[in-house]
């Protein structure tokens, strides 16, 4: 049987199950589209002068972003491929991004929609310059009813209001994962079409793993709970989970999170002592909530350690958390680490 495209499997959705109305059809056809063009810089690098930082002509005066981090050329190319694609749709409210300060309105001479899109247009910068894959982060809410102009505190609503997430992986292949609340999917760009092909349907964590992933080099900043699940897992098969796990780190979450629905296993970066003023290193609006909503779609579980990520009230746009999410064995055990 010919595999479904993505437009083709948004339909059969909306007969299905009637989740995907026609503006958040266009609405991920348009993302899916920014994604193509994204991966397409990606893939050029060096042949196109797309590698290094943004602004800077290598004197360390880089353009800094909200997050008072260096904005790599390509952070910027991808913001603005997601803005540009998503302006003039009539589909959305507004946008907010990983790379701007605030919120970004949609022009007045373009009609305006009922959803909220949040991304994190490159993840996984530091990669770019040494040829690892990166990817694109998305998180799609509900505007609040009666707000024509939306500002921060619309987007300020909990992971389990989102109506849509998805990631893409600029891997070996592209591939594009997606739920709307009925499972997980994923795509894989078939470069000679240009279009995004169903490759895997009903994606499903393996509930037990022998494989985590965490920065190591953050030990001495961890809490104790982190400290103790660690040291366990570490000391293998004569410890007290008596066998031995495996370690990955990959440093782009996209990556990390796609072989944890390929695998299975734990990914982990929790709240340390590095920088007491934050409270982790992912952002919870466009890193953490959309990952979180595809693991459990998929079977597994997302935890701060002390509640589930999908129910934390956010309070900022660009506000950290401490993330640990895959296999559900696993993340309900370094949860119960932190209660006790
Ligand atoms: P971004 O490139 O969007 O700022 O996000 C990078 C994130 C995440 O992808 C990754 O898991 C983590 O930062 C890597 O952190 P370390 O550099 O501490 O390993
Ligand atoms: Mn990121
Ligand atoms: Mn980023």
């Amino acid at each position: 049987m010919k595999k479904a495209t993505l437009t083709r499997f948004l339909i059969d959705e909306q007969y299905n199950h009637q989740s995907v109305p026609a503006d958040l059809r266009l609405l991920i056809e348009v993302v899916s589209r920014a994604i193509k063009a994204i991966s397409i810089n990606v893939g050029k690098g060096a042949l196109a002068g797309l590698l290094g930082e943004h602004g800077s002509a290598g004197s360390g005066d880089a353009s800094i972003n909200v997050q008072g981090e260096a904005q790599k050329k390509l952070d910027v190319i991808a913001n603005e491929i997601l803005l540009e694609a998503n302006e003039w749709g009539g589909h959305l409210a507004a946008m907010a991004s990983e790379e701007m300060e605030g919120p970004h309105a949609i022009p007045h001479r373009y009609p305006k929609g009922e959803y909220l899109l949040l991304f994190d247009p490159l993840d996984g910068s530091s990669n770019i310059d040494v040829n690892v894959s990166v990817g694109t982060i998305f998180s799609v809410l509900k505007c609040p009813e009666g707000v024509t102009q939306p500002t921060e505190k619309d987007f300020l609503q909990p992971g389990n209001k989102q109506v849509c997430a998805g990631f893409a992986v600029f891997g070996p292949s592209t591939v594009l994962v997606l739920t709307l609340g009925n499972g997980v999917h994923a795509f894989t760009l078939d470069r000679e079409l240009g279009s995004f092909v169903l490759t895997q349907e009903n994606i499903r964590i393996p509930e037990e793993t022998k494989e985590f992933a965490i920065n190591m080099s953050n030990m001495r900043f961890w809490e104790p709970p982190m400290k103790r699940y660690i040291d366990e897992l570490l000391a293998g098969k004569t410890g007290p989970r008596g066998k031995d796990f495996n370690m990955r780190w990959v440093a782009s979450m996209v990556a990390d999170v796609f072989r944890i629905l390929a695998r299975g296993g734990i990914f982990m970066y929790p709240r340390d002592t590095k920088d007491p003023g934050k409270a982790g290193r992912l952002r919870l609006m466009y890193e953490a909530n959309p990952m979180a909503f595809i693991v459990e779609q998929a079977g597994g579980a997302a935890s701060t350690g002390h509640e589930r990520i999908l129910d934390v009230q956010p309070t900022g746009l660009h506000q950290r958390i401490a993330v640990m999410l895959g296999s559900k064995n696993e993340v309900e055990r370094v949860a119960l680490y932190h209660q006790e």
